[in-house]
């Protein structure tokens, strides 16, 4: 048995498009593989711990469990209505999660894997708490970018230990954080580096983008982790007042969620996690979650004692219209309020996900490139042949009985290759590409056998012909099928075979009779109307986005006078090594040379900003950045993320105010 799983999502928010990018392609792989024979097991749930969703719940008024429920049935639905069908769909807060946590760590803890130690933490005294992972917001010690508590989402996506972050902020009422001491408990991470290089190396199969990014982490950055919170919710850390990590938690659902699957289909779950070294297991994950799932997550299994998963596949990230995916910023699309409510079927944003790019490119939604790729690709390649073909075969014939061209037969053993060599090597594009060429072979075939003069002149050589291309139509059903289920599944039921236990060598087995009823119309085109509509409601979107990031709170001249801005001159630069964001500048401003760390390594070179002119926030407090002192602030314009210098527009002597 083999068992394949998904990130589990946060049940704190609706399913978006980064979300389908890990889901559909994982679904399109298990179709396959069953296509191809294999025994899967294919399972997922809500991730339902942590604490953005103890902030969302609270900011709501409702009960942790109370938005967990919601979003839980959300996603149910979602995946429901979008053909992913896991065999198993749980949750890491149900019991049986509970159970198995307890049961790894109290494994971790017996083997010596686990150790206290008091540190110190982010506390805000307005509100007399411990401030755990999203309750904080500061400074990252790594490259500057402002940080939650628990990773660099902005900067360079570290992961941040508690107590890491600088300038601490409680994220709940906004006051400035103490630290302070209190005892947590902590994961030997570092005890697996060996293990870990030889099993990233030499044993982890996937895509390389996962693989790689882990090979070198491992090598440079490996630390302990800390693993117990303050909070109430989540899994009870044996013997303290604290909660697990949600990260603790959350992989350890892969095992529980089997446990239940296995319960209910009369399997044994051991086989799968308790049977040696490494397990048929593979991961499908975003790219964001390389590092708990290549370091972290193996560690602990093998800390504990559990088998290790074989593969794990990262998606590529997500771009809404060219754009990079934000939530806040607007670019971003909706699975059932943009999606699915406007009507659109399924299976052509699956094809979409699928077809774009390899697995781990980058994917641009667009809404144009969609009614594209639907009307020229899904439409006028495949939907076209499949109809032309049945329409004619039924409306001259009803019952087919022809011999199939064995060069037709050749061509689909030649696509059924191509696709299990594809699917092999996680590469879905090129599976559903190669789909496509037989539905262009297909077309070929019909247009240049000429049916319509045939059928005047010769009605056996006409009937051998259809009996060709409805093989072509069969094995394009099949081969499509992982991709766009829920139309094939149609046609499949409208040819008279059962998709749900086909398989591959099922497409070159010849057609000998079939009796015909009158076609439907496979898809419907995508019109332009609509498109527009869609893109109506993205650019409004984007651009209420743009108006509540602008509309701050006003602020008097009085608040404004407390900032004390002047022109300063660049008159020394160099990188900080180890960091690709940082450089360290000397700036005169006026009275005095001040050492100021700036985000713009990235964009600029030192060379090209030594002698500049450019405004600096002077009596803001000093920061150490990757532990140089920076006092000061370099003002500068923010491009999509990226820092773009201001100058002043003619020379200025340094120290020039800016009012
Ligand atoms: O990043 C996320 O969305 C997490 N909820 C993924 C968890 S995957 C797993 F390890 F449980
Ligand atoms: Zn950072």
């Amino acid at each position: 048995m083999k068992l394949v799983t998904c990130g589990l999502p946060y049940a704190n928010g609706k399913a978006h498009i980064g979300h389908l990018r890990t889901y559909v392609p994982a679904d399109v792989y298990v179709r396959y593989l069953r296509l191809m024979g294999q025994d899967v097991l294919f399972i997922c749930g809500s991730d339902c711990h942590g604490t953005p969703i103890v902030v969302n719940a609270e900011k709501e008024g409702i009960s942790p469990k109370e938005l967990v429920d919601r979003y839980h049935e959300h996603f149910q639905k979602i995946f429901r209505e979008l053909g992913i069908e896991f065999d198993f769909y749980g949750r890491t807060d149900a019991e049986y999660n509970h159970r198995r946590t307890q049961e790894i760590v109290k494994r971790l803890i017996e083997n010596g894997y686990v150790y206290a130690k008091e540190i110190e933490l982010a506390y805000c005294p307005k509100c007399d708490r411990f401030l755990p992972d999203r309750y904080v917001e500061g400074i990252c010690p790594y490259c500057g970018a402002i940080a939650r508590g628990d990773e660099c989402d902005q900067g360079c996506g570290r992961h941040l230990e508690p107590g890491e972050i600088k300038e601490p902020r409680c994220k709940i009422c906004g006051s400035k954080a103490e630290f302070r001491k209190q005892k947590h408990y902590f994961f030997k991470l570092t005890a697996f580096k060996d293990f870990l290089i030889d099993y990233l190396e030499n044993k982890l199969q996937g895509t390389e983008n996962a693989l790689n990014y882990a090979r070198q982490w491992v090598k440079s950055e490996l630390r302990d982790w800390c693993i117990t919170r303050n909070l109430e919710w989540g899994v009870k850390f044996p013997g303290e007042d604290l909660v697990v990590y949600v990260w603790v938690d959350a992989p350890i659902g892969y095992i529980s969620f089997t446990e239940e699957a296995c319960k209910r289909k009369g399997l044994d779950w051991k086989e799968i996690w308790l049977n040696g070294e490494i397990s048929d297991i593979t991961h499908f994950i975003g790219l964001d979650i390389v590092y708990h799932h290549c370091i972290f997550w193996p560690a602990m299994l093998k800390g504990a004692g559990y088998s290790l998963p074989k593969a794990v596949v990262a998606s590529g990230m997500v771009k809404v219209e060219g754009k990079t995916f934000s939530k806040t910023r607007g670019y971003v699309v909706w699975v059932e309020d943009d999606y699915l409510k406007a009507g659109f079927n399924p299976d052509y944003l699956r094809y979409y996900i699928v077809n774009y790019t390899s697995h781990e490119k980058d994917l641009n939604f667009s809404w144009k490139v969609f009614r594209d790729k639907v009307n020229n690709e899904i439409i006028a390649t495949l939907g076209n042949f499949i109809y032309r073909v049945l329409h004619f075969a039924w409306k001259n014939f009803g019952r087919i009985e022809g011999k199939v061209d064995p060069v037709v037969i050749d061509k689909i053993a030649e696509i059924k290759d191509k696709i299990v060599s594809a699917i092999n090597r996680w590469e879905f594009k090129e599976a559903s590409d190669a789909f496509m060429e037989l539905a262009t072979f297909g077309n070929e075939f019909f247009q240049s056998s000429k049916p319509w003069d045939l059928i005047k002149e010769d009605r056996d050589k006409c009937m051998d012909v259809l009996a060709s291309c409805i093989q072509i139509v069969k094995a394009l059903v099949i081969f499509a099928y992982p991709v766009m289920p829920k139309t094939m599944s149609k046609l499949a039921e409208f040819l008279g075979f059962d998709i749900a236990n086909a398989r591959l060598e099922d497409a070159l087995k010849p057609i000998e009779s079939i009796e015909l009823k009158k076609p439907f119309i496979p898809f419907e085109k995508v019109d332009d109307k609509k498109i527009e509509e869609m893109e109506r409601v993205m650019l409004e979107r984007i651009r209420r986005a743009e108006e509540a990031e602008s509309g701050k709170e006003l602020i008097d001249i009085k608040e404004f006078e407390k900032l004390d801005i002047r022109i300063g001159k660049i008159l020394k630069a160099e990188r900080i090594k180890g960091s690709k964001k940082l450089m360290r500048l000397e700036v005169d401003i006026g009275n005095e040379v001040r050492q100021i760390v700036a985000g713009i390594a990235e964009v600029y070179k030192p060379e090209e900003v030594v002698g500049k002119l450019v405004p600096v926030l002077v009596n803001i407090k000093p920061a150490k950045l990757m532990g140089v002192e920076s006092r000061g602030m370099i003002l500068a314009a923010d491009v999509n993320g990226k820092p773009v210098l201001l100058h002043p527009d003619r020379e200025v002597p340094p120290g020039s105010k800016i009012r």
